[in-house]
């Protein structure tokens, strides 16, 4: 009785990708490895279209051609190429995908779009896990404190070159002046300890995360996909950003032309890559723990902590900061929490505090 039923919930299941749980899986782990750095099912439009309901929308020929050799059909077809125009000129990869991969990833987002499925659909908890985080740009106590030492030595260095100690006078004076710059702002530009929560140094090219990962919705990993993989997360290198600004040379809105100008220094130096000379963009490093610390993204990203649970909410950062503190008492805070006080999207909790583990 019990396999009858069986076999008739499976012969009546609405999708192929069912008869077979095990081709469902490799296509759902495929999806995630190939098309969810530019897709999702349901979630909205990211550098490509939402693809939940495309087989309604689409010809299934149509679809698995252009999934297969997608640039000959953004040349010349006339629904490629409005779709081409309006995702920003971005060209989806050639993926050389064979025809039974094609097949089975359309069941897979077919499937998708009855219904969640897939790690896809676990949604951050909206901003609590990161409220706790967020920290004001200034210290402004701390800048306060230095200013009023700036004029305190000042004030002593005009009194000891009254009474002819010039060279304590002179000392007195550059410990002004750096307390003073230290108080202007400086501190946002130069570390003097290892861990800040708010440094947010200017960078070199003026690029916003608020745009990218904000309004344009490309996912993190896109960018920064070695997180998933190794301990560092890595910036992306310019190949990454040629995908799109060899096409992408101004943004839509661009008054004062900064938005030009910034994309030309992206061309520019990958233009010059063969250059020896060429340095490439130098970034400023934002997050850098001490040497004796060990940490790993992969852990991290492979239990499903959110970037935005350490990171802050670096959808809406115009420039980068640091936004948690870093500290070792931040680690083990979250590595303590019991599974009933953790996020429902991680896979486990409770985390080691093991200091052998994170001083190596
Ligand atoms: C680099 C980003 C990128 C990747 C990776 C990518 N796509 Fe796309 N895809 C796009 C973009 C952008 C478009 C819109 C057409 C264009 O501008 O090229 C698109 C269009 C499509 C369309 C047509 C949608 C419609 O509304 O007609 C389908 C279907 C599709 N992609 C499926 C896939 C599948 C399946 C994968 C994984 C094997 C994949 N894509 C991987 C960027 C990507
Ligand atoms: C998936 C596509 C894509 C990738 C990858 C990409 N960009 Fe962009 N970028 C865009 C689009 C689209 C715009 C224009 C947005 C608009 O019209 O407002 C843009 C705008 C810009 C601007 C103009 C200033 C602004 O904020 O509007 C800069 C600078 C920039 N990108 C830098 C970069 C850098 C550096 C990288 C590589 C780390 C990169 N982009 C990677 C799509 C991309
Ligand atoms: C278009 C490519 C792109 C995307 C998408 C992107 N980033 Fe970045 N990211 C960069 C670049 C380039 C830098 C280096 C420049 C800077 O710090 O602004 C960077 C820097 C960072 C840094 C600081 C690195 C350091 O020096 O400590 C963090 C943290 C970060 N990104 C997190 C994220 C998160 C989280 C997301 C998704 C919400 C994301 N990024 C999306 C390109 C990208
Ligand atoms: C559990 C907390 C945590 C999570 C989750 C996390 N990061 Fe980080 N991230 C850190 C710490 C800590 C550092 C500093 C690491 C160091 O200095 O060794 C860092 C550094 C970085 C850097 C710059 C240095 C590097 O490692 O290359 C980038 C870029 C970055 N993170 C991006 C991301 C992105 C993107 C995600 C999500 C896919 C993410 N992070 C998730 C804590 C986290
Ligand atoms: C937002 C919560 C959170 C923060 C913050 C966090 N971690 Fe973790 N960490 C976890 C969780 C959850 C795991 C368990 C992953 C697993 O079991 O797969 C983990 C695992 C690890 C592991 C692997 C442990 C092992 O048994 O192999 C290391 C190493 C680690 N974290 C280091 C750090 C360091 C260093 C920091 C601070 C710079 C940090 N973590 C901050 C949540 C966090
Ligand atoms: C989850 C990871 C993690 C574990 C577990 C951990 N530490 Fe740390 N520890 C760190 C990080 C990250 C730093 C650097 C950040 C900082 O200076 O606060 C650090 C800094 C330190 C420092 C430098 C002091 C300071 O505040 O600058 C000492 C000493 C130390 N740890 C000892 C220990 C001992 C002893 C244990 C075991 C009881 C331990 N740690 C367990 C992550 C960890």
């Amino acid at each position: 009785m019990k396999l009858g039923l069986l076999i008739l919930v499976f012969a009546s299941g609405p999708l192929r990708a069912e008869e077979d749980g095990g081709d469902f899986q490799r296509y759902a782990a495929m999806f995630q490895q190939k098309c969810a750095k530019c897709h999702t099912v349901g979630l909205g439009d990211r550098v490509g279209p939402d693809l939940k309901g495309v087989s309604k929308r689409r010809e299934r020929k149509w679809i698995l051609d252009f999934i297969r050799k997608p640039g000959d059909f953004l040349d010349s077809d006339k629904t490629a190429m409005e779709l081409l125009k309006k995702f920003n000129k971005v060209r989806m990869d050639e993926l050389n995908l064979n025809e039974a991969d094609a097949a089975g990833l359309l069941d897979y987002i077919d499937a998708a779009s009855e219904g969640p499925v897939g790690p896809q659909d676990l949604e951050l908890p909206e901003p609590d896990p990161y409220a706790r985080l967020s920290m004001p740009d200034e210290h402004r106590g701390i800048l306060i404190g230095f200013a009023a030492t700036a004029a305190g030595l000042l004030a002593l260095a005009a009194v000891l070159f009254q009474f002819g100690f010039v060279r304590i006078a002179a000392i007195a004076a550059i410990l002004s002046l750096a307390s003073g710059y230290w108080a202007n702002g400086g501190r946002r530009d130069h570390r003097v300890f290892s861990r800040q929560q708010g440094y947010a140094p200017e960078q070199p090219l003026a690029f916003s995360h608020a745009k990218h990962a904000g309004t344009l919705q490309i996912a993190c990993l896109y960018c920064h996909y070695a997180a998933e993989r190794s301990d560092a997360a890595g910036v992306p290198p310019l190949k990454v950003c040629m995908n799109c600004h060899k096409d992408v040379k101004r943004p839509k809105e661009d008054p004062n032309g900064v938005g030009e100008r910034e994309i030309k220094k992206i061309v520019d130096a990958w233009e010059r890559r063969a250059d020896p000379a060429e340095k490439g963009i130098q970034w400023v490093r934002v997050h850098d723990l001490p040497d004796y610390a060990f940490f790993s993204h992969r852990v991290h990203v492979g239990n499903n902590v959110k970037c935005q649970e350490c990171h802050g909410p670096v959808q809406t950062m115009e420039r980068m900061r640091q936004a948690a503190p870093l500290t070792m008492g931040w680690c083990v805070e979250c590595h303590r929490r019991p599974p009933s006080e953790a996020p429902a999207h991680w896979k486990r909790a409770g985390a080691t505090l093991d200091c052998a583990v994170c001083h190596r």
